[in-house]
This record gives structure tokens, C-alpha cells and sequence, in this order.
């Protein structure tokens, strides 16, 4: 996509689709204000009537503006601040080591997104809200299918399958913390109470769905996505293995180079201008994050990959009062994981002559596989 970003940069940076009717941002500032002026660029997703996967989230955290927004996050801060989330690291460091130990049971080839990437987020997460292990198979099903969905687009039969399917499915799991609660995120939710009330179930809904699905694929490319980086820059992954504290700052440029999110939805709350050109209230409006990281004005020499920027305002994690609330822990885990592989397997090299397929999704951005190769321990 990146050629388009920029020759949309330059020659339409605040563009009207006419078949959709939405408009497309490219520009990092335009970006910038469009993901962080929640008062005119609403949250609220898809209109009044949302369909497929989109009805899921419609009560999330993602999809609500303040004074609601504020209240359902602050429900779930405390579990994702950083200093909870490094309190993870000795359990996601040994599960890591466990599926790198399954992975070489192989010999010296593996599929690094099936067997690391997929696996780490899900687990972590599950763990995090108390599901059970053999529960975790049906989720990258379920994330493909709300990937692969635009907000415009009606909702296809598989992905309105798909959405009973969870639906059904974390009804039965909120109805057992409730009759059994535990220490888990679900459970604390079901306890929570804002002014009184406690949550609706569409809101519990939105934050089982949110957070199980929409973490998950995220995390996954930030780690295929830092490997493939590594690969095409053997100076980089030289240095790392004598420096491997430069880990952090090499996956915030993973994160700015390849984001894994590249765009994000908004709604234009009132009239507004943006980029010399007039939006009208009620329209949609798509934010090209992976644009507003590849902007000349913003970076220097911006379609290189070069782990010493400094700084790096990158905006793969959103800006302003939606900003991640997951990125202290999609951060640790992806160290986590390249900082086992580099220990592990030091001349890992991405298999030669590979087919690198790419998802199809404009909204999430990574490989459908990443085949990788080693030499024996
Ligand atoms: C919000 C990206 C991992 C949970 C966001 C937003 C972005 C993003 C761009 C802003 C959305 C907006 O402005 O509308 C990413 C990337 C990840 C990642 C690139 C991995 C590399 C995670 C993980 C979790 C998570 C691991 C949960 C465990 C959330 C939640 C929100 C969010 C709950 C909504 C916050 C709000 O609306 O206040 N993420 N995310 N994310 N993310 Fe992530």
C-alpha cells in the first residue's frame, strides 16, 4: 500500500471516495487530529445499525465517545498499565520458551506466525480473562472473519455466522463467572459498577469481543512484521545480537515501518474543515495510519527503516483518549519474543525464495505465514 500513501500524500490528501461516500486521510497531521479530536470525530461506529461482527462492538470501548468512553476505560486501566502488565513477563517468557521448544520438535524450519506469533497473544490474553485452553482454537477464526470485514460493506453470511457463534459463545462464558466468579478480567468487569449500574450486556459483549479478538492479530503482525524487518535489514539484527537492548526501540520503528494497524474509522460528529477541504457532518472518515507513519513531513527519510530515529512519534497505537490500551503489553510481548528468538536461534533467516502472502485486509497489516529456518541448536 505504501507507493498509494504517498502518491495520495502529495496529490489528494483529504479524498473523497464516491462509491462510499467516505473520506480518506493521509497526512500524518490530518491523521493526528482526526484520531485524537474525539468532539469532532466521533467514535460511534457504522451509523445507527451496524451489522456482522460490527454489532459486537458496537458497545466497546473503541466504538464510544466520552463521557461513556471514559468510564468503560477506566474500568480496564488498571489491569493494562505497565506495571501490571511487566508483572506477566516471567509467565509470557516461559510460554514462549514452551512453543519454541515445540517449534524446533520440527527440525529446522517452521512457520514463525503459526507456531509464535499466533499463539503468544492468545494465550496471554486468554489467561488474562480466565477462558479455557482448548477454547483458544476458534479465536483466530473469529479475528480473521472481523479483519476481513470494512465498516461500509453489508455484512456477508459467514461473517453474520461468525458473530452469533461469539455472541453465543461469551454469553455462556459471562453467565459461568457469574455464577462462578474467579480472578479475571471478566469477572472484575461483571463486578464493576459505573454510577450504581452495572454493565449492559452489550457492553460486556464489546469488551470480551474487544479485547480477545482485536489484541490478538495486532500482536501477532508486530512480531511477523519484526521478524520480516530483521530479515531485510541484517545490520539491524546483527547489532541486535550484541546489543539486545536496542530491542524496544527497533519494534517501535517495526511498529512506524510495517503498523500493524493501518487504518482506523471515525465519523465527522459536525461540519468541519480538514486538509483545505470541507466534510459534512455524518460522514465517515477513514484514518490512514500506515500513511501518517510514511510522511516526509513528519519523518525523515521515512521509507527507510532505521532503529536509531529519535524521535519516533509513530502512530501505530492510535493518539489521544483511544490511544491502545494494550500497548504496554503487545510491547512486551513482541520484545519477548524477538529477544527468545535472537537468543535461541541467531542465524534464523527467513526461508529463501519464500511466497510472502500478505492478509487481505486494509485495516490489518501482516503475513499470513512467515516460513523461517535455522540451524540446529
Ligand atoms: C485501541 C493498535 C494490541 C486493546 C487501539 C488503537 C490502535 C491500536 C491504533 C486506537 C483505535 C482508535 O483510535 O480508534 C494496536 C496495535 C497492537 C495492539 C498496533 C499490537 C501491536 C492490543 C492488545 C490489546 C489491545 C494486545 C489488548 C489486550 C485495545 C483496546 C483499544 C485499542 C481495548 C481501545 C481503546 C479505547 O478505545 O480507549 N489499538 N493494538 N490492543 N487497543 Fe490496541
Amino acid at each position: 500500500p505504501f507507493p498509494h500513501y504517498e502518491q495520495m500524500r502529495a496529490a489528494a490528501p483529504v479524498f473523497q471516495d464516491d462509491q462510499s461516500g467516505s473520506w480518506h486521510v493521509f497526512r500524518y497531521d490530518d491523521v493526528q487530529r482526526v484520531l485524537s479530536e474525539h468532539a469532532t470525530f466521533s467514535s460511534r461506529m457504522g451509523g445507527e445499525n451496524p451489522s456482522g461482527t460490527g454489532q459486537l462492538f458496537a458497545a466497546s470501548l473503541i466504538t464510544t465517545d466520552p463521557p461513556r468512553h471514559r468510564q468503560l476505560r477506566s474500568l480496564v486501566t488498571q489491569a493494562f498499565t505497565p506495571k501490571s502488565v511487566d508483572a506477566l513477563a516471567p509467565r509470557i517468557a516461559a510460554l514462549t520458551g514452551e512453543l519454541l521448544d515445540a517449534m524446533t520438535t520440527g527440525g529446522g524450519s517452521a512457520d514463525l506466525i503459526r507456531e509464535l506469533a499466533y499463539p503468544l497473544p492468545v494465550i496471554v490474553i486468554s489467561e488474562l480473562m480466565g477462558i479455557p485452553a482448548e477454547d483458544r482454537e476458534r479465536f483466530k477464526h473469529w479475528s480473521a472473519v472481523v479483519v476481513s470485514q470494512t465498516r461500509t460493506a453489508p455484512a456477508s453470511e459467514r461473517q453474520d455466522s461468525t458473530t452469533s457463534e461469539m455472541v453465543e459463545y461469551f454469553l455462556a462464558l459471562i453467565d459461568q463467572r457469574r455464577s462462578r466468579p474467579g480472578n479475571d478480567l471478566i469477572s472484575s468487569l461483571l463486578a464493576a459498577e459505573i454510577e450504581g449500574h452495572k454493565l449492559t450486556v452489550p457492553e460486556l459483549l464489546g469488551f470480551c469481543s474487544l479485547l480477545l479478538v482485536a489484541g490478538n492479530e495486532t500482536t501477532t503482525n508486530l512480531i511477523g512484521n519484526a521478524v520480516l524487518c530483521l530479515a531485510e535489514s541484517p545490520g539491524t539484527h546483527a547489532r541486535l545480537l550484541d546489543e539486545p537492548a536496542l530491542l524496544p526501540q527497533t519494534l517501535e520503528e517495526v511498529l512506524r515501518f510495517r503498523s500493524p494497524v493501518q487504518s482506523m474509522y471515525r465519523v465527522a460528529a459536525a461540519e468541519t474543515v480538514l486538509g483545505g477541504q470541507r466534510i459534512p457532518s455524518g460522514a465517515p472518515i477513514v484514518a490512514w495510519i500506515g500513511s501518517a507513519n510514511r510522511d516526509e513531513q513528519q519523518f525523515e527519510r521515512a521509507a527507510e527503516f532505521d532503529v536509531d530515529r529519535n524521535p519516533n512519534r509513530h502512530l501505530a497505537f492510535g493518539h489521544g483518549i483511544h490511544f491502545c490500551l494494550g500497548a504496554p503489553l503487545a510491547r512486551l510481548e513482541a520484545r519477548i519474543a524477538l529477544e527468545s528468538l535472537l537468543t535461541r536461534f541467531p542465524g534464523l533467516s527467513v526461508t529463501p525464495d519464500a511466497q510472502l502472502e500478505r492478509m487481505e485486509s486494509s485495516i490489518v497489516y501482516g503475513l499470513k505465514s512467515l516460513p523461517v529456518n535455522w540451524l540446529p541448536e
